[in-house]
């Protein structure tokens, strides 16, 4: 197959590394995370995470990565293609549109809580300018909430700043913003992180996020740690597999594997780190998990703080959003391209689907929200239950089984160089026995738990 992709392609290592990090890191690291973490007993989830990150997520992220530098086209068509190519049944691209049906359906949400963050950071900016700012932080939740306009506003200013970049293509719209907004990121956090340790309490947050209470190891603390690593990881949905189809041939999947996984969860410590001495400081206790933690406890904290840091720490984590955002776009604006589109009306058209489609979730939670489906609070809800704890654990399966029992050791082999036979012998047997094994039972408890709502 084709040395270089139609869409382009990554300019160096680091520029994946970058790309990828950003895909992975978002609001599932510094949102998600730390208050998942909290709530599951610290340590022993930390724990429980990075063993679900090494044993299952970092085998399929490889296994992503090796399929779409073989295929080098959106997802559906190098699962055809490498499936032609060996001899496996062509209705394996059917994990491609199963991946391009969860982008739409998580970016459809995704870019209405990102489309908060603007919102808050704006009402920052203006603060710095004389603005009232967040003076009643529960109460301004609650006013954004019931307010469909506003919501839709940013909700459609997030979504146009990530078209802006899709529509650029690989090199000039996704490496070039990633190089820019991803060591922006880190300086950020690390800004926040500076003032975390001035007040004294990152012992403490430490404490709270790692000591390890194993009474609290239960199976759905398990199945929360897997849940959450697939979906930090950028997995199951084929965004890394495409990611992967821009990645230059003498780049060694394994170790660029292993540096971004480990960006990824280190990023989300950090954010643990960050968040926790803060809210320590300003409000007594390290509770008040979901989304209070960072809509509500917060902004509490940044009252006191200055509105700088309500400023830097919204638009921090609407650049961490933007950066996973672009990714959940590409899979789909790829395809139509390949299709014969143009890439500017392709990645267009993807986004007002993904758009129209988030209008539900915005409006769940004013015009709509008598209506909670699947036994759910929200339409947001949802569709987040159907992409996150359906589609992408189904995605991860069919990828381990798919790259484990289907393909051809030796194309595959050919994929994984510059790893050792033995890191070859245990990834295979990771892919096809303990992934699927490990998912399947997030599935099926996933699914029981959904039924038994209903
Ligand atoms: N990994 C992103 C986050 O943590 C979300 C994401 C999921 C992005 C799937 C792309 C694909 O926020």
């Amino acid at each position: 197959m084709d040395n270089r992709s139609i869409h382009g392609m990554w300019s160096s290592r680091l520029a994946f590394i970058l790309a990828a990090t950003g895909s992975a890191v978002g609001l599932g690291n510094i949102w998600r995370f730390p208050y998942m973490a909290s709530d599951n007993g610290g340590g022993a989830f930390v724990l429980v995470y990075l063993g679900c990150v090494a044993l299952v997520a970092l085998p399929i992220l490889f296994a992503e990565l090796a399929i779409g530098r073989r295929g080098r086209r959106s997802p559906i068509n190098t699962l055809l293609d490498v499936s032609r190519e060996d001899g496996t049944s062509r209705r394996w691209s059917g994990l491609g549109w199963l991946g391009i049906l969860a982008g739409v359906l998580i970016l459809s949400f995704y870019s209405v809580v990102a489309g908060w963050t603007l919102h808050y950071a704006w009402l920052y900016l203006m603060q710095l300018f004389g603005g009232t700012g967040i003076t009643d932080p529960g109460a301004t939740f609650g006013e954004l909430l019931s307010n469909p306009r506003e919501l839709i506003f940013w909700h459609a200013v997030f979504m146009a700043m990530t078209v802006m970049v899709v529509a650029l293509g690989v090199e000039k719209g996704l490496e070039r913003s990633v190089k820019l907004l991803m060591p922006a990121l880190l300086l950020m956090l690390l800004a926040l992180l500076g003032y975390s340790v001035s007040t004294g309490h990152v012992g403490e947050a430490a404490t709270f996020l790692f000591k390890p209470d194993f009474g609290k190891i239960t199976p759905g603390v398990v199945l929360s740690a897997m849940g959450q690593a697939f979906f930090s990881l950028s997995l199951g949905m084929c965004a890394m597999m495409t990611y992967g189809a821009y990645l230059p041939r003498d780049v060694s999947i394994p170790r660029v594997g292993v540096a971004v996984a480990l960006a990824d969860t280190g990023i989300a410590l950090l954010a643990g780190l960050a968040i926790f001495p803060i809210v320590i400081e300003f409000l007594g206790t390290p509770t008040g998990g979901g989304a209070g933690l960072i809509f509500t406890s917060l902004p509490s904290a940044f009252n006191k703080m200055g509105a700088v840091f309500g400023l830097l720490f919204f638009v921090l984590l609407s650049v961490a959003a933007w950066t996973s955002s672009i990714s959940l776009l590409e899979p789909a604006s790829a395809y139509l391209v390949e299709r014969g589109w143009n890439r500017k009306r392709a990645a267009l058209a993807m986004a007002l689907l993904c758009w129209g489609l988030g209008l539900f979730s915005a409006l769940g939670f004013n015009v709509l929200s008598g209506i909670r489906p699947l036994g759910q609070d929200s339409i947001l809800d949802a569709t987040n239950l159907i992409a996150n704890d359906i589609l992408l654990p189904v995605g991860g399966l069919l990828i381990a089984i798919y790259a484990g029992w289907r393909l051809n050791r030796q194309r595959l082999r050919e994929q994984m160089h510059g790893a050792p036979g033995w890191v070859y012998t245990i990834w295979i047997w990771l892919l096809r026995v303990v992934a699927p094994l490990a998912v399947t039972a997030v599935l099926v408890v996933k699914l029981y738990d959904a039924i038994q709502r209903i």
